[in-house]
C-alpha cells in the first residue's frame, strides 16, 4: 500500500507501493545512512514522530517501536511523520 512521510520541514514524500520508505526519502533528497536494506542491521534507524507504523524490521525492540522507525523495510497507514 501506499503511504505518505512528511518531514521536519513539512515536506511530503509519497512511497508507492512497489517502493521502500528509503528509497522514497532518498529520491526527495533526504541523506540517510543505510547497510543491509534488509531491516537488520539498524543503520537506517530514525525518529519517529507521530502516525500508524507497520513495522516489519528486526531490530528495533518493543519500546523503540513507539519512537523510531526502520525505513528500509517498514511502512506505515496514511502519513507518518518522521524526525528528519
Ligand atoms: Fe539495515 Fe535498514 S539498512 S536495517
Amino acid at each position: 500500500e501506499p503511504f505518505t512521510i512528511t518531514l521536519r520541514d513539512g515536506t511530503s514524500v509519497p512511497v508507492a507501493a512497489d517502493t521502500t520508505a528509503l528509497a522514497a526519502l532518498r529520491g526527495a533528497g533526504v541523506l540517510l545512512m543505510a547497510s543491509c536494506e534488509n531491516g537488520v542491521c539498524g543503520t537506517c534507524e530514525c525518529g519517529m514522530l507521530e502516525g500508524q507504523p507497520i513495522h516489519r524490521d528486526a531490530v528495533l525492540t518493543r519500546q523503540a517501536r513507539d519512537s523510531r522507525f526502520i525505513p528500509c523495510v517498514s511502512r506505515a497507514k496514511g502519513v507518518l511523520r518522521l524526525d528528519l
